[in-house]
């Protein structure tokens, strides 16, 4: 049986996808404090230890809007140069490596959908780092598993996410401004997780593959403003809840306008709805 060690084990993806995992594998999970991934003598000795064949990178460095300025030099030690440092690490062990990485390397000009082979242009710090470290992956070690993701929600309500932020705000709020003209797919991590376990199953047939895993969307994707609407339709909460623009909800970083990710790929994610229902419910 394979041995799976993920990092950043206390975030919100970990949380899913290490249960998920353990119904089929030996899995460690190792948080920041006993393996940083920009350490090199720290993940060596971890790895030595371990005697895993695949490591899934859930670390990350995920505030968005801090990485313009306070968060910008760890945004680049965790999500470029920290990839960089397992790339070399695992190449030379022979692991399997599968990183996480984001809608937000792409410029949000492209409506229909980025595909896997669609060339990143990243507008803001975090973009940027994420953007580099998938760079520093596949030049390091081609047979990398690159994973994009986008909007990701889950683990539960102590996690900090899109679902979880209106639900608190509903409890003090009447009325609430929602962003309408950004456009992408939400993902929930269990979702995203089952996903992750069917390449390890048939990683054999996916060493150097890029794979976009959202839940599926109709068209250009949905807005916060829409996913807003379907979480408090869901959960029958009474609160008015009307559209803004980006420019009426300024954030330090810029987000792109259209971000949904298309998969290509055989491994498909059940609709956004579908996933935020049980989401709901779970929490
Ligand atoms: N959340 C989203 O909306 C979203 C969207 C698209 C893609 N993604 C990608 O999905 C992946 C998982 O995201 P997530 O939402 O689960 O993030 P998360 O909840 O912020 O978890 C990331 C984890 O990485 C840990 N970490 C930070 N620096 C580290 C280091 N140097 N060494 C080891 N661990 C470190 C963090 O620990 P501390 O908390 O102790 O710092 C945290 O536990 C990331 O690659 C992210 O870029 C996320």
């Amino acid at each position: 049986m394979a041995k799976i060690l993920i990092t950043g084990s206390n975030g919100m993806l970990a949380y899913d996808l290490i249960p998920i995992l353990q119904q089929s594998y030996e899995v460690v999970g190792y948080d920041r404090e006993l393996l940083d991934i920009t350490n090199i003598e720290n993940i060596k000795t971890i790895l030595e230890k371990e005697q895993v064949s695949i490591i899934i990178n859930c670390a990350a460095y995920t505030n968005v809007d801090a990485a313009e300025d306070e968060g910008k030099l760890v945004n680049y030690q965790v999500n470029a140069f920290g990839i960089y440092l397992l790339a070399k690490i695992c190449k030379n062990m022979d692991i399997d490596l599968i990183h996480i990485s984001t809608d937000y390397v792409f410029d949000g000009t492209k409506k229909s959908g980025y595909l896997p082979q669609d060339i990143p242009n990243p507008i803001n710090q975090y973009g940027m780092a994420k953007y580099l470290g998938e760079q520093l992956l596949k030049s390091e070690y081609p047979n990398a598993i690159l994973v994009r993701t986008s909007w990701l929600y889950g683990g539960g309500s102590q996690f900090k996410n899109f679902v979880n932020t209106m639900l608190k705000l509903a409890e003090t709020r009447n009325e609430l401004k929602v962003v309408n003209d950004q456009f992408g797919s939400p993902t929930y991590s269990k979702d995203l997780s089952k996903a992750i376990l069917d390449i390890i199953n048939n990683i054999g047939n996916y060493r150097g593959n890029i794979f976009h895993l959202c839940n599926q969307t109709q068209g250009n994707g949905i807005t916060w403003y829409d996913f807003a609407q379907e979480i408090f339709r869901l959960t029958q909460k009474n609160i008015d809840c009307q559209r803004c623009t980006s420019e009426e909800f300024l954030t330090k970083a810029k987000r792109p306008q259209y971000s949904k990710l298309t998969n290509d790929n055989e491994i498909v994610l059940r609709s956004w709805k579908e996933g935020l229902e049980e989401y709901v419910k779970y929490i």
